[in-house]
């Protein structure tokens, strides 16, 4: 079998086999293909796509890829969750802890998640700003922490899904991120591995997401549920609004300490709507409570504490720095910082989400370049969203970065980013649709 021959397949238009998808998996992995003709190979899939089949088998030759977790001696329900990437988008950073909290001794959280890819950020990134958090634990120590504190997050380290690893990695520096076989692979290959038996995926549309129409979102939410449910997991999915950025905060530590905020009851109305939603949903998939119970445990943990508690104790669990959670000043900050004002009255009738993530990333929150460093205290502090009224002048947004040459392009981004106008836009929903 020859690379090239898989190549010009696709590119042609016709269904791979499953040898022909292993081979590149595998092939892959082990450094026998190159960069450049995986590149292509993934060009091919993103112009010409996937049959659910071969997206199905894409998906099981990248979990085989590697160890797969095995949560058999968790005694209780496993949940995940996972987002298909926005801007802003912290809700894990909540959600984790808020479970732990919700249901202790009956629900373990065991959550496997990702760098930034593309113009979205991603909760390995965020994780890591505090000081010390260990997202590399080795699959013992995950367990462990998993059984001991409810929950544990890490990212793809050891050998788990490094087909994942390295594909994903690719696509975000070829423009190959926004296919849904793509896509729909990369998430679930790591659920599958991660080994929750609750999955709970929160499919992003809009202007920030990788899926810009809600048919689209509804499509990869229906490919993700399809490929969950025939592993036998039980597995929601809801497509959210990412037509606007969710929160205030964008940016590694910047998200952090907002998380925080929200698990002290102060977070921003659209972040706690979210978190809320999808803390419930994930419990009552568990089948330990009703809907309405689940929602009333999801806003007690966070009234009583608890949830910022379990917070504390995963971070301390894993390497990191608790007192950052008392005193967000000690996470990593920026020395710079620049306004961006609104030019004239009116409201905020549109933001072009992904721009407001690229921007983000040119401050240095992000990676341009696969090899890029982060810049944990990098970001932006969005003052008005979508539909707030602004007088000219008014401050609208807050970059922060620690190089001049970045801030400058950043604050140029920002400002393409936003649309003003005379009438206050549409209201837009926060749930667009549910998929089982
Ligand atoms: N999140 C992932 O884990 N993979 C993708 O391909 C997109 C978002």
């Amino acid at each position: 079998m020859r690379m090239y021959d898989i190549i010009e397949k696709k590119r042609d238009g016709h269904e791979l086999t499953d040898a022909e998808i292993a081979f590149f998996v595998d092939g892959y992995v082990a450094g026998r293909i190159p960069d450049y003709q995986a590149s292509a190979l993934l060009m091919a899939i993103y112009l010409r796509g996937m049959s659910a089949e071969e997206t199905r088998l894409l998906t099981l030759h990248m979990m085989n890829s590697g160890e797969v977790v095995d949560l058999s001696g968790i005694p209780g329900a496993t949940v995940d969750k996972h987002s298909t990437g926005g801007v802003g988008d912290k809700t894990s950073l909540a959600v984790v802890p808020m479970l732990a909290a919700m249901d202790p001794g009956r629900t373990f959280v065991a959550k496997m998640t990702g760098r930034g890819l593309g113009h979205t950020g991603g909760t390995v990134d965020k994780l890591e700003s505090i000081p010390g958090f260990n997202t590399a634990l080795s699959q013992e120590a995950f367990i462990d922490c998993v059984r001991e504190h409810g929950a544990a997050i890490i990212g793809q380290t050891g050998n788990l899904v490094p087909a994942d690893k390295l594909i994903y990695a690719l696509r975000d520096v070829t423009a190959t991120v926004s296919s849904i076989p793509l896509i729909a692979s990369s998430i679930m290959s790591k659920k599958l591995t991660a080994g929750s038996s609750c999955i709970l995926l929160d499919v992003k549309v809009g202007s920030g997401a990788f899926m810009k129409t809600v048919p689209e979102a509804v499509e990869l939410a229906q490919a993700m549920v399809a490929i969950g449910e025939g592993m036998g997991r039980r597995v929601k999915a809801l497509v959210t609004n990412m037509d606007r950025p969710l929160g205030h905060a964008i940016g590694n530590a910047l998200e952090v300490a907002e998380v925080i905020e929200t698990l002290h009851g102060r977070g921003p109305a659209d972040l706690e709507h979210e978190v809320l939603l999808i803390a419930s949903d994930l419990l009552e998939l568990t089948g330990h409570c009703t809907r309405q119970e689940a929602e009333a445990r999801a806003r007690r943990v966070i009234a009583d504490g608890s949830a910022f508690a379990a917070f504390k104790e995963i971070v301390e669990a894993q390497d990191g720095d608790p007192r950052v959670l008392d005193d967000p000043s000690l996470l990593p900050g920026a020395t710079l910082t620049r306004t961006f004002a609104a030019p004239c009255d009116g409201f905020v009738a549109h933001i072009d989400t992904e721009a407001v993530g690229i921007a983000s990333a040119e401050l240095g929150a992000g990676r341009l370049t696969k090899e890029d460093a982060i810049d944990y205290g990098a970001g932006i502090t969005l003052l008005k969203n979508y539909g707030d009224p602004v007088v000219a002048g008014e401050p609208v947004a807050i970059l922060h970065a620690n190089d001049p040459a970045k801030l400058a392009a950043g604050a140029e981004r920002l400002a393409g980013a936003y649309t003003f106008a005379a009438k206050q836009p549409p209201a837009t929903p926060l749930l667009y649709a549910t998929v089982t």
